[in-house]
């Protein structure tokens, strides 16, 4: 398919100064709409673990969930790239447990690239990623796996000394070979730097408009998952409220009798 978004054509984006597009997906219907949208990246996020099934953080979700919401996305995705992400604890034991679980995500789950939340500290396994035809997106600034380590769901790189870091790990990861990072949380001015000082895109959620593109979760702009009210989301519709209506009234024409009519039955 020549129109198919690649690694190549997101790093091309950056150089083009055209902006990237990047949403969640979950399963089938929704990879499906979302990519005839004309969307360039889906991310099969574990905040899956969250607006799926409901856990509190994305800590619980396991290689085998996000192997099968992965698989059921691939199936509705012509066009754009399919990113996985990695589970908590799926690529921080070692390097060779870490290569093994990005496997299965390219076999079983047919992504095209993962990603996984942090700096310096995971180099050497996203080069042994790369080296071996994995494509690797970074993640930095509020990575949600280490939200008990920083108390929270807070901002980052608000002081100097954490700016800096993020900065240092961001470098870090374009040398190990990642062909993007999405920032999440940090101020604008932070992420407008870090963005000029890469040759790699970034994916800004939550980090200003200067970012080389912008990530949601579907479920957020489509106003499905209500439990946050989160500063950096633009709600695009209002589906939940929908939802409730349209199964409000389903169960009120069951009542009075006019479901299903004449026309509706056989
Ligand atoms: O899990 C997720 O949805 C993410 C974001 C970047 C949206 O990591």
């Amino acid at each position: 398919m020549d129109n198919k978004i690649r690694v190549s054509t997101i790093l091309r984006r950056k150089s083009e100064e055209v902006k990237i597009t990047a949403l969640t997906a979950y399963d089938y219907t929704f990879g499906y709409l979302i990519d005839e949208a004309g969307v360039d990246l889906i991310l099969v996020g574990d905040s899956c673990g969250n607006v799926c099934a409901g856990y509190e953080t994305t800590l619980p979700v396991t290689v085998e969930e996000m192997i099968y919401h992965t698989r059921s996305v691939k199936r509705g995705v012509k066009r754009a790239l399919l990113v996985a992400d990695m589970p908590f604890m799926s690529y921080q034991e070692t390097i060779e447990q870490a290569l093994h679980n990005a496997g299965r995500f390219m076999k079983e789950g047919s992504a095209e690239a993962v990603k996984l939340e942090g700096g310096e500290h995971i180099c050497t396994t996203v080069r042994r990623m790369v080296d071996i035809g994995i494509p690797v997106m970074g993640h930095l600034g509020f990575t949600p796996q280490s939200v008990h380590e920083f108390g929270g769901y807070k901002i980052r790189g608000k002081d100097e000394k954490e700016a800096a870091r993020i900065k240092q790990d961001a470098l870090a990861l374009q040398d190990a070979g990642a062909f993007s990072i999405v920032l999440e949380k940090v101020p604008s001015l932070l992420a407008k730097e870090i963005s000029e000082s890469l040759k790699i895109p970034t994916i800004g959620i939550g980090a200003g408009p200067d970012c080389d593109g912008q990530i949601l979760v579907s479920y957020d702009l489509l106003g499905l998952y209500d439990k946050m009210n989160l500063k950096f989301v633009r709600r695009y519709a209002n589906l939940g409220e929908e939802v409730r209506n349209a199964v409000a009234n389903y169960c009120h024409d069951i009542k009075n009798n006019t479901f299903p009519s004449d026309k509706e039955s056989y």
